[in-house]
């Protein structure tokens, strides 16, 4: 299970360049080929593919750019290069060592979707990889893979690279929209989805960075031939990005369907030292964690679902049981707080309230009993929000508190008799 795509040549010396990428094949035939179908066809070649989004929601890739309106109006492609999920940082390799290979796929995302106008917003603090885009666009519109009449056909189309300011919020698409607009980036009530009503009001297509390096290879293979690779439901190869207690973190191509523990122990050669998983967020530290006994599950979208979590996006957080659940839980939920736009109080309160718990049972002031508040908590943050973020802390902690509850009593115990004796010690 090796197969790689995204990742073939990536660490060959100057593939972000244009005379380097066009050697490796890429812009000619395959970009010729895209731009030759009719728009519908090429919808349907996308849909062919099974390829889901690989940003997160893993929503289908050729369904999403079919849902925009057909006739002439303004549309925009829109790549999510946020990439602020914690624990993820694949986009961030695939942008910096083949920028052009984004574009390539921009490219086709946007005649498929009848857009002539494109942005990349990236997250700020990728300072680097922004510049190494504008250099690639650059190259690009020079020669003529940009602009108007790119490639000497009908088809114009305008690219853009816009950067974030460091917030979590601005990667959920509405977000993103908003800060695009100049605005401060709070999520929108959903639906009007953003395939009919998006940035500047327009059908705007929105994808993340991975997804759209993807489609060059989807017309290169063939959608038939893309859909053999991986398993059913989830086709393909996803990178993921490994971060944690193991021994060689960093980032992987996978084939969809390769076993957990052949990724957490086979290329990223687990925890070491004898220590072993306690647990581990599939998919970014929004993911529901899995424990140790998880491992031998298949790594792709519904076998992660069936498991009650979610591959979410590639982002395999690996936790050993030296860590203290308590510790994660409440660095997780810290930063969830942070990162609350506060717009709508499930979230804005819920995530505070969470905090707050979790630094009492720290300092020794809670009770079994605020373990069953905060489980209370999180169920009712989940699916009462405007967006995701503030179900993104409450799932990966109500997993915890429900599949760690006795170590959290422990600690609860533990916590309370040292705040004792200290107390005891401080009044003799
Ligand atoms: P979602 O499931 O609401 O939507 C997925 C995509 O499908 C969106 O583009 C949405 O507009 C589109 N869509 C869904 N139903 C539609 C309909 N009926 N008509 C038209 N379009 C439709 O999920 P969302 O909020 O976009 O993403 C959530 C995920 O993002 C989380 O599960 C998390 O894993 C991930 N995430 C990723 C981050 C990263 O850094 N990569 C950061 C934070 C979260």
């Amino acid at each position: 299970m090796s197969q790689k795509i995204l990742f073939k040549n990536i660490d060959e010396p100057g593939l972000a360049t244009l005379d380097v990428y066009r050697a490796r094949g890429g812009y000619g035939d395959r970009l010729r080929k895209a731009l030759s179908m009719p728009k519908d066809a090429l919808v349907e070649e996308l849909k062919a593919s099974g390829l889901r989004g690989r940003g997160g929601a893993g929503f289908s890739m050729g369904t999403k750019a079919s849902f925009l309106p057909k006739g002439q109006m303004d549309k925009y492609l829109v790549c999510n290069a946020d990439e602020s999920e914690p624990g993820t940082f694949k986009d961030r390799e695939l942008m910096q060592k083949c920028p052009h290979m984004l574009i390539e796929g921009m490219i086709i995302a946007a005649y498929a979707a009848g857009a002539n106008k494109a942005f990349i917003y990236i997250r700020g603090e990728y300072q680097q990889q922004a510049e190494i885009l504008e250099r690639a666009i650059e190259e690009a519109k020079a020669a003529g893979l940009l602009g108007d009449r790119l490639m000497g056909t009908d088809t114009s189309l305008t690219l853009w690279v816009h950067r974030g300011a460091g917030a979590y919020i601005c990667g959920e698409e509405t977000g993103l929209l908003d800060s695009l607009e100049g605005k401060r980036g709070n999520p929108r009530l959903k639906p009007p989805f953003p395939a009919n009503q998006g940035l500047y009001q327009g059908p705007t297509l929105i994808n993340n960075v991975e997804t759209l390096a993807t489609l060059p290879h989807i017309i290169e293979m063939g959608a038939s031939e893309y859909a053999k690779i991986g398993v059913q439901n989830s086709t393909g190869t996803k990178l993921i990005s490994i971060s944690g207690h193991v021994m060689r973190p960093g980032n992987y191509e996978i084939e969809l369907g390769m076993s957990s523990r052949d990724i957490i122990y086979g290329l990223a050669g687990g925890p070491g030292d004898g220590r072993s998983v306690k647990m581990w967020f599939p998919g970014g530290s929004s993911s529901p964690v899995l424990t140790g006994d998880d491992l031998d599950l298949p790594y792709d979208f519904d076998s992660m679902a069936k498991a009650g979590t979610m591959l979410g996006s590639g982002a395999i957080i690996i936790v050993d049981d030296q860590t203290s659940v308590v510790d994660v839980a409440l660095k997780t939920a810290q930063f969830y707080r942070h990162e609350s736009c506060g717009k709508c109080t499930p979230c804005r309160e819920g995530t505070n309230w969470t905090v707050k718990m979790l630094e009492r049972i720290k300092s020794g002031e809670a009770t079994p009993m605020d373990l069953d508040l905060m489980a209370s908590v999180c169920e009712n943050i989940i699916g009462h929000c405007l967006c995701v973020l503030g179900d993104a802390m409450a799932m990966p902690i109500g997993s915890m508190v429900k599949k760690f509850r006795t170590e959290f009593e422990e600690y609860i115990e533990m916590a309370r008799a040292r705040a004792e004796r200290e107390l005891m010690a401080g009044l003799s």
